[in-house]
């Protein structure tokens, strides 16, 4: 097998990697420290002078590495014991074996990107009675209500779709499947980090405006998702098999809003019989979705006035009490590796994905992640770019906000940058990129 070309790096100049982590990076750390001023005395009132001394620390620490990251320092270990250090610093040694010294400009953006967000970690891990604080909780929830007209006009929709569920033909379900599957994601525009943490709500209703984005997405396998799913009714309609989904999610805020409206809707048509949700097991990316956050979201529905958002709140926490819904967050999600080294480096995770008949990929770093955040060409076949990741059938649902796309025809990019130079890194074009774990 041919070796993989080299991983996107801010060492080429100009490029969005070194724009990232030149500009956007130190711009979101320097918000984070902005932030934990400000939460001072709010600290002072829960934890007293401790709070306050906390706080004083996670800044010193954090405007540390934002001065590394901007001399270019080399990385340096992890040293707060959390269960995950030793990999992590197991991988900076294997990186010190491949480059001299390891740092910001010179490795892969990839890394210095994930090593930034636990670096932040590491300083509240560092810094009792703060270590559980979640830096980016304000945000997440402030897009959250940003976005209520919106999540309100699913709600309504989805409700009406419910109540006439069990009467809708199979060609209105696919109709409603391929909508949802639109609205989730374009739900993924909806992230904090491209936007280097400032507002980036849904504001308009999801569902007006889906037929003018359609030329948008630039690789639709809508179909080859909808086999898939169809396949298991095709083959044996009365099966008590169960048909699993899986969702690795990417955000909080409106994007998971319109990933469980998928979900409620895969359950209630019966397409799917069990949901696993995969999240991060610490805040990562400023808006990627925690344990914390689907409960707020759940409870925040529930607790809501209007009818629909309460009774999907109230449906939602079932699902997850009786196990139709199950959420997972294995700490691989937020280690720095390519997917392709996930059957290595956390078997366990690959095992479960193993067991799943589709598994949808939500978001850009997914994707990076997916592909290696490589300089592929861009015709390279998904599958290619993959490396043999196959866990199972698998989907990516992507805004593109990175500079990498493999899949596309012949001439397309060229045709795309003529008349967009920034449509890999904008979030106005997307991908609904599936791979078949049986070709
Ligand atoms: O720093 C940029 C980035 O890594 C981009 O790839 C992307 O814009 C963002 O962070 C994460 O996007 P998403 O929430 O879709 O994974
Ligand atoms: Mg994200």
């Amino acid at each position: 097998m041919e070796a993989p070309p080299e991983p996107l790096s801010a060492s080429r100049v100009g490029s969005f990697a070194y724009l990232t982590v030149k500009d956007r990076l130190p711009k979101i750390l320097t918000q984070i420290i902005d932030r934990l001023h400000r939460s001072r005395a709010k600290f002072h009132e829960e934890h007293g002078e401790e709070g306050s001394e906390a706080d004083k620390k996670i800044i010193s620490l954090l405007s540390k590495l934002r001065n590394e990251l901007l001399t270019d320092k080399p990385i340096t270990p992890l040293t707060d014991g959390r269960p995950d250090v030793g990999e992590w610093n197991a991988y900076l040694e294997a990186q010190r074996c491949l480059t001299a010294m390891p740092s910001w400009f010179t490795s892969a953006w990839l890394y210095v990107e994930c090593y930034m967000y636990r670096r932040v970690q590491e300083a509240m891990a560092l810094c009792p009675p703060l270590n559980d604080h979640d830096v980016f909780s304000e945000l997440k929830q402030k897009s959250f209500f940003d976005s209520q007209k919106a999540i309100i006009s699913l709600c309504d929709h989805l409700g009406e779709v419910l109540n006439k569920i069990s009467g809708l033909n199979k060609d209105e379900v696919k109709k409603e499947f391929q909508q949802l599957l639109q609205v989730c994601l374009w739900g993924n525009k909806c992230d904090l980090s491209i936007s280097a943490g400032k507002d980036n709500p849904q504001k308009a209703s999801p569902l007006t405006g889906l037929n003018d984005l359609k030329a948008k997405i630039l690789i639709d396998d809508t179909e080859a998702v909808w086999a898939t799913l169809e396949d298991k009714l095709k083959k044996n309609p009365s099966s008590t098999q169960c048909f699993r989904l899986d969702i690795v999610l990417d955000n909080a805020g409106f994007e998971l809003f319109t990933d469980l409206v998928l979900a409620e809707f895969l359950l209630a048509s019966k397409l799917v019989d069990q949901i696993h949700f995969h999240g991060k097991c610490m805040p990562w990316f400023i808006s990627d979705v925690t344990k914390e956050d689907v409960n707020f979201t759940v409870h925040l529905l529930m607790a809501s006035n209007h009818r629909w958002s309460s009774k999907l709140g109230a449906t939602w926490r079932s699902h997850l009490q009786d196990g139709s819904w199950v959420y997972h967050d294995h700490m691989f999600w937020t280690f720095p590796h390519e997917y392709c080294s996930m059957e290595a480096i956390a078997p366990d995770l690959y095992a479960e994905l193993k067991r799943s008949n589709l598994i949808l990929f939500k978001g850009d770093l997914n994707y990076r992640k997916l592909t290696g955040d490589r300089q592929w060409d861009h015709t390279t076949a998904f599958e290619t770019a993959l490396q043999g990741f196959h866990p199972s059938a698998l989907c990516s649902l992507r805004a593109l906000k990175a500079d990498l796309q493999v899949g596309l025809q012949p001439g397309m990019a060229e045709i795309l940058t003529a008349a967009d130079p920034d449509w890999m890194v904008s979030g106005e074009y997307a991908v609904i990129q599936f791979s078949d774990a049986k070709q």
